[in-house]
């Protein structure tokens, strides 16, 4: 059998005025990624998919971000924001050109899965023009209820619509639907605005199709996987939802999570094998995690590349640009960024390393710090392999450390150093014998004689 074609619009043409910002709702982040990236990237899992996002007027950087994710997106604009089956018609060329099956999500709900979709289009094989996904709602308030007779989906009604008893339905409308796509065109396009708002509302397809003597079926699923954002104190529940998920895909994937409820994952962090991941450790976007690594606890990586056995932290800082290499070790309160530390490299202690490309093997001791930053421009240091770098040192940049060369503690490096060379850049020692006894007798004397 081959696969049939699906088109997945989805509708994110909401403002979003809730969230109280000037961010658009579904550009809000779970887990690093946009409310409108985890919906476009459960809609690509289904076969021979295109994709058609309906967004609002001056919402540009929404149409950004659903091309930086599929580039092969239309984007659509809905003018007027006449309702949800309006919205849909938004993008009636991409109906137009016709799939076998059609989808219609909300942007705004991150936490639908590839599976649901997969559920959803099953009945139109086996011939219903439409499936409603639905869930037992803790509080129907505001939803459109399902009325179900017989078996068999009849309407939909809206909160602001419903009679007494109608309210009384927990089984409610998700908001995504699933359409014959032969027939989905016409059925929308017969909806009207016949309602308490006087909107376009997608619900009335169900009751379009009964007109036509056709079918319409629910899909159930959990509340917690069609949760819409609408509110900041929503946003944090699906952040919620989502770090369970994730966490537990990692530990079915075999990583080692001791405390998995303070570890924060991004929907993209990827892992090796025998991973450890200790207790309050946060990982944000673009990062891997290779096989063997551990990451100490209170550690916080963003866009980094961790290498096989590498261990982080405890309170290591790794920032976008870094590449540890296999059997680097990176201590506690040091600091990388858009830093190459190749393997076997060691920067133990308190140490900032940024714009830096550190050699094989080389020792980077407590304090050292690349000066990368003149106030006005960024400046690279380059350290060769093997080399050992004293504690507290300041390597000022541009600046280059050859392969094996020795710098002595205390020094602030402003010259090349070359291949196995020792470079000591300190004031020469003075001893006094005697001095410090002495120093004690006149401190002594003088405290003395102020007390009498
Ligand atoms: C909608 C459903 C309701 C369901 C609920 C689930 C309709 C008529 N109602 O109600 O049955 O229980 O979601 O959360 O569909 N949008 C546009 N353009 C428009 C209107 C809406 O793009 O003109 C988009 C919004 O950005 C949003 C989605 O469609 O992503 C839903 O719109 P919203 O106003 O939130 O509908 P609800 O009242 O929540
Ligand atoms: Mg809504």
């Amino acid at each position: 059998m081959t696969a049939r074609s699906s088109l997945t619009v989805v509708l994110a043409a909401g403002e979003g005025t809730r969230m109280r910002s000037s961010l658009p709702k579904v550009l809000h982040p779970v887990a690093s990624q946009s409310l409108l990236a985890h919906v476009l990237n459960a809609a690509a899992a289904a076969d021979g998919s295109s994709l058609a996002v309906v967004i609002g007027p001056d919402h540009e950087a929404v149409a950004a971000e659903a091309r930086r994710i599929r580039p092969d997106a239309q984007v659509f604009v809905q003018h007027e924001r006449l309702g949800t089956a309006h919205a849909v018609l938004a993008a009636r060329e991409a109906l137009a050109r016709g799939a076998d099956d059609l989808l219609v999500v909300f942007g705004d709900t991150p936490l639908i899965t590839a599976e649901t979709f997969a559920r959803m289009r099953a009945p139109l094989r086996q011939g219903a023009a439409l499936a409603v996904l639905g869930f037992q709602a803790a509080d129907p308030t505001g939803y459109g209820r399902l009325v179900v007779e017989n078996g068999k989906l009849v309407a939909i009604r809206e909160h602001a619509d419903a009679s007494t008893d109608e309210r009384k339905i927990t089984l409610c409308n998700a908001g995504v639907m699933a359409f014959d796509g032969g027939c989905a065109l016409a059925i929308i396009e017969k909806i009207g605005n016949n309602n308490a708002k006087g909107e376009y509302y997608l619900t009335d397809a169900v009751s379009v199709v009964r007109d036509l003597g056709l079918e319409a079926v629910v899909i159930e699923t959990s509340e917690d996987e069609v949760r819409g954002i609408n509110t900041k104190a929503q946003l944090a529940e699906a952040e919620a939802v989502m770090q369970a998920r994730l966490r537990k895909a990692a530990l079915d994937a075999g990583v080692t999570l001791i405390a998995p409820d303070t570890v924060y994952l991004a929907a993209d962090t990827t892992f090796g094998r025998d991973v450890t991941i200790e207790p309050f450790v946060v990982i944000g976007p673009g990062v891997s995690i290779a096989d063997g690594a551990v990451i100490h606890a209170f550690s916080h990586i963003v866009e980094a590349k961790i290498g096989k056995k590498v261990s982080v932290g405890p309170y290591a800082r790794i920032r976008p640009g870094t590449s540890l290499g296999d059997g680097a070790r990176i201590g506690n309160f040091v600091e990388t960024k858009a830093a190459v530390l190749e393997a076997g490299v060691k920067v133990n202690h308190l140490s900032y390393v940024g714009d830096a490309h550190i050699g094989a093997n080389s020792n980077l001791g407590a304090g050292t710090i690349t000066c990368n930053y003149d106030g006005f421009s960024k400046h690279k240091t380059l350290i060769g392999e093997g080399a050992f770098i004293g504690t507290n040192s300041s390597l000022v940049a541009p600046i280059k450390i050859g392969n094996g060369a020795y710098i002595g503690s205390g020094s602030v490096i402003t010259k090349d150093v070359p291949d196995d060379a020792l470079a000591v850049e300190r004031n020469q020692q003075t001893i006094r014998e005697g001095g410090a006894k002495r120093y004690r007798e006149i401190k002594m004397k003088a405290k003395e004689k102020k007390g009498k």
